[in-house]
């Protein structure tokens, strides 16, 4: 049998409706930001393996530094016990992520490290003796597929079967360009009234990834977090997908002057190599749960910082330092802008824009802009087809490159969206 013949008997697979991903890929290595199929045909992955692989695949820096834990210390229990991986990986999140971040807590991914975060608000005012326990979520948010993170969702067709079990959320609008205005009051009208319930907001800052890569300025984010502040309300950053250096800085909140209480971080965090997630908090949030057994976060995953998975970050993280990352950074952001206003004007691009490392083209359709759009899957066709791996959200293809992408491979990319850009 071949391997998709011995898959297709045994294995199910994440978000893969039959009629566009039934047949999967048959991926035997991937090198740099090459897969390679067992047949030989190289793909680039302009999506960065959902969004993890920051410095490209099975590079040898991370490669080495987890081949010599693995073979020093694979794991060890979490609680009353600790590890220098650990400890390192989280001295250097610290050094990076803003100066009011005082703590990190590991779990496994990107929806564990929102659940984690959710838990800590809650049980923060728990642990101060008051009753808080609405959220405030953007409309169309995606913060993971655990309970919690889906409650704090958008509700839509990934979260439509388990509707009646969600905890109830207050969204407000998105602020995109016009929008500011508008948010702000709904938020302020919001917190006059229920400020005292509210236990926190939850956002995903600059860009929302799975609502289609949908950008709004650190400006309106500023006094979005301000206003939570004033109000006792607070703030947490979901940066899975914009963290380490996806929008052109080191955080997406790097971008403001105002900065949330809570942090969640997975995707780039090892690089794109293993699991694992991180949220980290401030001190106040902290020392909420110090002192008595029953403040205590009861909280933690058989992995909970494993020692392979730390020294991933910590080779992820020495890589920032020791090569050229944020030039390859800012390479590729400028050439997204540079092809945003080559193509603004196609009669098929509804809007184009980028910021830092992402860039997405809203196309115009006939039809409804569901996440099951007919675009979605012409084009997923149209680039597999021609050696680039997209995976389009409904009417809205982006690319999402790791930093070691060659010029020469993103203008290929370039070149190929400018055809399907012809072709529809
Ligand atoms: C902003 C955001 N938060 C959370 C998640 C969930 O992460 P994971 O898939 O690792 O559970 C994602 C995944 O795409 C995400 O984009």
């Amino acid at each position: 049998m071949t391997l998709i013949e011995r898959d297709k008997m045994l294995v199910w697979h994440p978000y893969s409706d039959n009629e566009l991903y039934g047949t999967p890929i048959p991926v035997v290595s991937a090198k740099g930001s090459y897969l390679f199929d067992e047949n030989g045909q190289k793909y680039i992955d302009a999506v960065s393996s959902w969004w993890t692989s920051i410095h490209g695949h099975s590079h040898p820096h991370i490669a080495q530094k987890v081949s010599e834990q693995i073979r020093k210390l694979d794991h060890v229990i979490f609680s009353g016990f600790t590890h220098e991986s650990a400890v390192l990986l989280a001295e250097k999140l610290i050094k990076r992520l803003p100066l009011n971040q005082k703590k990190i807590f590991y779990s496994d991914n990107g929806s564990t490290a929102v659940e984690v975060a959710l838990k800590m608000a809650f049980q923060y005012w728990h642990n101060r003796g008051q009753v808080r326990t609405k959220v405030i979520a953007f409309k169309n948010a995606y913060h993971g597929d655990t309970f919690g993170a889906m409650s704090v969702s958008g509700r839509g067709i990934f979260t439509k079967p388990f509707q009646d079990l969600l905890f109830d959320v207050v969204y407000v609008d998105v602020p995109t360009p016009g929008k500011e205005m508008q948010v702000v009051l709904e938020l302020k009208s919001l917190l006059s009234n229920t400020h005292d319930q509210v236990a926190c907001f939850i956002f995903e800052p600059l860009v929302q990834g799975t609502a289609g890569m949908v950008m709004y300025e650190p400006e309106v984010l500023n006094e979005l977090l301000l206003i939570c502040k004033e109000n006792c309300v607070l703030t947490i950053a979901d940066e899975v997908m914009t963290g380490f250096g996806r929008t052109g800085k080191f955080f997406a909140c790097d971008h403001l002057s105002i900065q949330p209480d809570l942090f969640c971080l997975s995707k780039g965090l090892t690089g794109g190599t293993m699991a694992m997630g991180v949220t980290s908090c401030t001190q106040q949030i902290f020392d909420t749960f110090d002192g008595a057994a029953s403040n205590s976060f009861f909280h933690g995953h058989s992995y909970t910082a494993n020692p392979i998975a730390c020294s991933a970050g910590i080779a992820s993280l020495e890589l920032f330092d020791t090569k050229n990352t944020f030039i390859d950074i800012a390479l590729i952001s400028e050439m997204h802008k540079n092809f945003v206003s080559e193509i603004v004007n196609y009669s098929t691009v509804k809007q184009a824009r980028s910021r830092g490392t992402i860039l997405a083209i809203e196309l115009i359709t006939g039809k409804d802009t569901s996440y099951f759009n007919e675009m979605r899957n012409k084009s997923y066709h149209f680039f597999i087809n021609k050696g680039i791996l997209m995976r389009p959200l409904g009417n809205i293809i982006y690319v999402l490159p790791p930093y070691c992408i060659s010029a020469d491979d993103l203008n290929y990319i370039y070149k190929t969206i400018k055809e399907f850009l012809e072709s529809i």
